[in-house]
């Protein structure tokens, strides 16, 4: 049970418009410490928009977003680029990998951007690409890699420093069904072991699989929320 965990992300009447646009339109909601919260909700509902204001990539026009005790409408660009590099990991529906560096580099760079030294970070990300099965591509650049060895790429680079919290975004989106249950496998193994997770999905069973909490959206707003059977 996580209930009595600490608070890992806290939104707090989140609203967001872009222009006449309300993209939030008065979100709270709260992940304690080894959750995994799924969001869905129909195209256009703000899903993205609620991801990417807990990844520190954008600002709420109103309200309070806190992660891992930061409060994120408190900080300067500054402070937010490194919030964005430390505390939080994102992975997105098109991977979002750098073309001209390998799988490895990739992965390393996370660590890099922090101030690890270059041999310090390539250990580290190959023994991630190797939890990941994915060691024996280490070398490869993305174009000749597949969309699920892709995916776990991104994946590795984001768990590289360590986030309070994992954020995908559609993360099996572009993937053929054999490669996306090989990406929700690898969720729901980061879920038992305590990873705090929120995954943004069309996808009903990818919800049901790995996450612990369903939390519906419509038109900017929370319209339900269930805790799944399987919930851990
Ligand atoms: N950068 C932006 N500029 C203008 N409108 C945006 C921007 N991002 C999102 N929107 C709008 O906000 C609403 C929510 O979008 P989004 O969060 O991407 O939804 P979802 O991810 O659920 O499909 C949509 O109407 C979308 O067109
Ligand atoms: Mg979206």
């Amino acid at each position: 049970m996580t209930a009595g965990r600490e608070v890992v992300v806290g939104l707090d009447q989140v609203r967001k418009h872009y222009g006449e646009t309300v993209a939030l339109d008065g979100v709270s909601l709260e992940i304690r410490a080894g959750e995994a919260v799924a969001v869905m909700g129909p195209s256009g509902c703000g899903k993205s928009t609620l991801l990417n204001l807990i990844a520190g990539l954008d600002r709420p026009s109103s309200g309070r977003v806190v992660v891992h005790g930061e409060d994120l409408g408190a900080m300067n660009e500054t402070g937010l680029a490194l919030f964005r590099r430390r505390r939080v990991g994102m992975i997105f529906q098109f991977f979002n990998l750098i073309d001209d560096l390998s799988a490895l580099d990739n992965v390393a760079l996370a660590a890099q951007l922090t101030g690890t030294t270059a041999a310090q970070a390539r250990r580290r990300a190959l023994d991630l690409l190797d939890e990941l099965g994915i060691a024996g591509r280490a070398r490869m650049y993305p174009a000749v890699l597949s969309g699920g060895e892709r995916q776990r790429v991104a994946v590795a680079r984001a768990l590289m420093n360590r986030p309070a919290v994992l954020l995908a975004d559609e993360p099996t989106g572009a993937l053929d069904s054999h490669s996306g249950e090989q990406v929700m496998d690898l969720l729901l193994d980061l879920h038992q072991i305590g990873q705090t997770l929120l995954l943004v999905t069309h996808d009903e069973r990818l919800a049901e699989r790995c996450a612990s909490r369903v939390v519906e959206l419509a038109d900017g707003r929370v319209t339900a929320e269930r805790t799944l059977e399987s919930s851990r």
